[in-house]
């Protein structure tokens, strides 16, 4: 048995979509535990470029199994939407399955994502979400009146499920708002006719994951959003409302602690965040607007600029520790080229005081200034390099002092969007 847990290990689009695509060209089952299509990982083989929101990233390879599990939300008309671009582009998706216990996303989730995000911005508190509707279905679900997969299938249930919902959001929703939805004849038919177009891939997802471990297959597990939007652990409430961490993955999927063998934490060679919140090693200046252009860093889903900083290695122990991360995967690395210097936060000052925890505060934390370290930069384009030491000195050093201050060792180091431009330095499998 071999199971990897892939996880972002900061604010999300850490490059997790490029490390899944790669791995799962082994593996023989990759699985989506979290989130739903708030998540955008890209992927990039040869002259194939694509981006996905809630297929899992293994979908490139077809002997590979793709589970989109219980712990996403899924939006089934985003699913239909992206299945069909996929097999438009030649990419066949019959090897994807769907939990029937995953929670589905309805038109009012996203009214109500919508109307919360107007209420908070008007006190100040905005959260700048992705506007999917992620939010109000994880709460239905917490609040035991949301609907799962299983139940697009039985037409009278799912009627009788959305009635005692639609009256339960005509409370919390304005009226204008909730003018805009559909009745609940038009929902009752829409959501049953998607239902039966997915029935075949509507499956018991626990089983079939415990069976490939059994089997002693390659199995993956595919984290969205990162580690610092984790509900319980982020920056909150500037986080998501899920658990995109390592326990996740358990919870997420109906598979046990004890079947986990790697826990890979994946982060650029720099800080990217989209959405607000504190960022403390964040450059909003000629260095943030540099690495922007050079990264093209724009949001996938939301094409927001993603905001930019130099790595924090406060941030990446504090997140090392709440996920027993077995490897770090530094990406982007190509990136950093050109620099003099880099900068890697190694403390935060608070009045005179230097912690180096990652204070639960969120206003504590947006005051800290970074205490930086000072590493000399390289030149050289390093996006054909094939190993470790073929890296300029400065790179290894760079990657040799972020493993030091986490104290966990790189597995992998990336130097392009490309597939082919990973170098592993750990065997997975
Ligand atoms: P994800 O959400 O974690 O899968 O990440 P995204 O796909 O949203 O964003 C990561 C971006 O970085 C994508 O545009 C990738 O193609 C790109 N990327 C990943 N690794 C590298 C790398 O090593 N170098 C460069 N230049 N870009 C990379
Ligand atoms: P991937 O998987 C980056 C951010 C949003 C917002 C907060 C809450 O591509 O890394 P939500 O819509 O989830 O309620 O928004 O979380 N966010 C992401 N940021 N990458 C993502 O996914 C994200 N998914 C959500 O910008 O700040
Ligand atoms: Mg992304």
């Amino acid at each position: 048995m071999t199971t990897a847990i892939v996880i972002g290990s900061q604010w999300g689009d850490e490059g997790k979509g490029k490390i899944i695509d790669l791995l799962s060209q082994d593996a023989q089952l990759t699985v989506r535990y979290s989130g739903g299509d708030n998540a955008g990982h890209s992927i990039v083989a040869g002259d194939r470029k694509i981006a996905l929101r809630l297929i899992p990233s293994g979908i490139l390879n077809p002997n590979a199994q793709c589970v989109i599990a219980n712990g996403t939300v899924v939006n089934p008309t985003v699913l239909l939407a992206e299945m069909k671009e996929l097999n438009d582009a030649g990419i066949t998706t019959d090897h994807l399955v769907i939990s029937q216990r995953a929670h589905v996303i309805f038109p009012y989730h996203i009214l109500q994502d919508q109307q919360q995000e107007l209420d908070r911005a008007q006190s100040g508190e905005k959260i700048g979400t992705t506007n999917k509707g992620i939010g109000p279905t994880y709460m239905d679900k917490m609040q035991r009146i949301g609907i799962r997969m299983i139940d697009l299938l039985d037409k009278a249930g799912l009627k009788k499920k959305l009635a005692f919902n639609l009256i339960q959001k005509q409370r919390v929703l304005s009226a204008e708002l909730y003018e805009q939805l559909p009745s609940l004849d038009e929902l009752t038919e829409t959501y049953y006719a998607m239902g039966q177009q997915l029935k075949s891939q509507i499956k018991d997802t626990s089983t079939l994951i415990n069976q490939a471990v059994d089997a002693a297959q390659h199995v993956l597990f595919e984290g969205s959003q990162g580690a610092m939007l984790d509900i319980d652990h982020g920056t909150y409430p500037f986080v998501t409302s899920a658990n995109p961490t390592a326990g996740g993955a358990c919870t997420g999927t109906g598979l046990g602690p004890t079947k986990i063998n790697h826990v890979l934490g994946v982060a650029k060679a720099y800080v990217s965040r989209v959405g607000d919140g504190p960022f403390p090693t964040e450059q909003i200046n000629e260095i943030g607007d540099t690495i922007r252009d050079i990264a093209h860093e724009y949001g996938t889903v939301t094409h927001r600029p993603r905001r930019i900083g130099w790595f924090d290695a406060v941030l990446m122990k504090y997140v090392t520790q709440i996920n027993g991360f077995t490897g770090l995967v530094i990406n982007c690395m190509d990136v950093m080229s050109g620099f003099k210097t880099l900068k890697i936060c190694v403390g935060y000052q608070v009045g005179t005081e230097v912690i180096d925890y990652y204070p639960a505060d969120d206003e504590l934390l947006s005051q800290v200034t970074p205490v930086y370290e000072e590493l000399p930069g390289w030149d050289e384009d390093i996006t054909g390099v094939a190993g470790f030491d073929q890296l300029p000195v400065n790179a290894q050093n760079y990657l040799k002092r972020i493993a030091e201050l986490t104290d966990t060792p790189i597995a992998a180091f990336s130097i392009g969007p490309d597939r082919s431009q990973t170098v592993q330095m750990q065997k997975i499998w």
